[in-house]
């Protein structure tokens, strides 16, 4: 039996995203850097708030193999700039139109929408730039992180190819098929890619490569499935977003198409196939699972 989120996981969240806070305040530009309207807006959405769970389980997945931490943190906070990208265009209005983001109002309310696009495009590329920085890690091993990483944010069924379909879908009548297409795209890839990537870096073989990814799919299909619920059972207060907006702009989710019941046992089976494809690690890949039952017994 797989561990269920255990009462120490608070804690260690807490702790973990302290360190990761304190590495994007070393990476990211000051706030008077010139020129300072997009250096501002960049730091407005990263230090919003945010859960930090890709650095995270990046950081986890890289530890399992014995991965070195320093590298293994800037990794991560590279694929949380990358992550933040995606939320302020995500919200922007030719996309989600949303207002509220992180608890705060979102990039574009504050900075305009030309710097709200432009903040996203210096966060993808600021990523990139840490990630291949002299000395980051073995290069051989970075070079194909970034394959990897790249190739996950992409439009092949990847976070801009699920994105178009979200968009493309909303209103329309749409396929349980086409659903678990742009659910595992816009955000289960890119989950699975920052799995991979910890492990990447970290030198692991190909047959554990294997079962991080298995672990990394399911547990990015279902953060997704969580986040539609938290959409429709959740509050603008605890979740720092508005809710209810699915519903609203006619959104492809799971609740709409199997329920909110269905949605949670569907969820709840991705995430114990997860963790069962890391039992050969045993003990070791214990906060990987506690992690995994995190993601959809979080409440916001
Ligand atoms: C929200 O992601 C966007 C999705 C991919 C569903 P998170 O719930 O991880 O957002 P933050 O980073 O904590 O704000
Ligand atoms: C966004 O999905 C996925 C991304 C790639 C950013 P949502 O549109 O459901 O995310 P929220 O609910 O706005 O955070
Ligand atoms: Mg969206
Ligand atoms: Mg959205
Ligand atoms: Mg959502």
């Amino acid at each position: 039996m797989s561990p269920t989120s255990s009462a120490a996981i608070p804690q260690y969240l807490d702790k973990q995203r302290l360190q990761v806070d304190a590495e994007l305040e070393r990476i990211l530009p000051g706030a008077g850097e010139y020129p300072p309207s997009i250096h501002q807006a960049m730091r407005h959405s990263v230090f919003a708030g945010g859960k930090r769970l890709r650095p995270i389980l990046c950081l986890e997945s890289g530890r399992l193999f014995n991965g070195d931490e320093r590298s293994l943190r800037r990794l991560g906070c590279a694929l949380e700039l990358i992550h933040t990208y995606s939320l302020i265009h995500d919200d922007l209005p030719a996309l989600d139109n949303d207002d509220l983001r992180r608890g705060k109002p979102s990039c574009h309310r504050v900075f305009g929408e030309a710097t709200a696009i432009l903040a996203g495009d210096a966060l993808l590329t600021l990523a990139f730039e840490i990630i291949s920085e002299p000395g980051a890690g073995i290069e051989e091993r970075r070079l194909e992180v970034i394959h990897d990483l790249s190739h996950a944010i992409g439009t092949r069924a990847g976070m801009v190819g699920g994105q178009v379909v979200d968009l493309e879908t909303a209103g329309h009548t749409t396929s349980a098929e086409t659903l678990d297409y742009i659910h595992s795209a816009k955000t289960g890839s890119f989950i699975r890619a920052a799995v991979r990537s910890g492990a990447l870096d970290a030198g692991a073989n190909p047959e554990d490569l294997g079962r991080l990814s298995a672990y990394g799919g399911r547990i990015g299909l279902a953060f997704q499935i969580a986040d539609d619920l938290l959409d429709v059972t959740s509050t603008r207060e605890e979740l720092g977003k508005s809710v209810g907006k699915d519903d609203q702009q006619h959104k492809a989710t799971y609740p709409a198409i199997h329920g909110i019941e269905e949605s949670r046992r569907i969820a709840v089976q991705l995430v114990h196939e997860a963790c069962q494809a890391l039992e050969p690690y045993g003990d070791r890949a214990r906060r990987l699972q506690e992690l995994a039952h995190f993601l959809i017994e979080r409440t916001h």
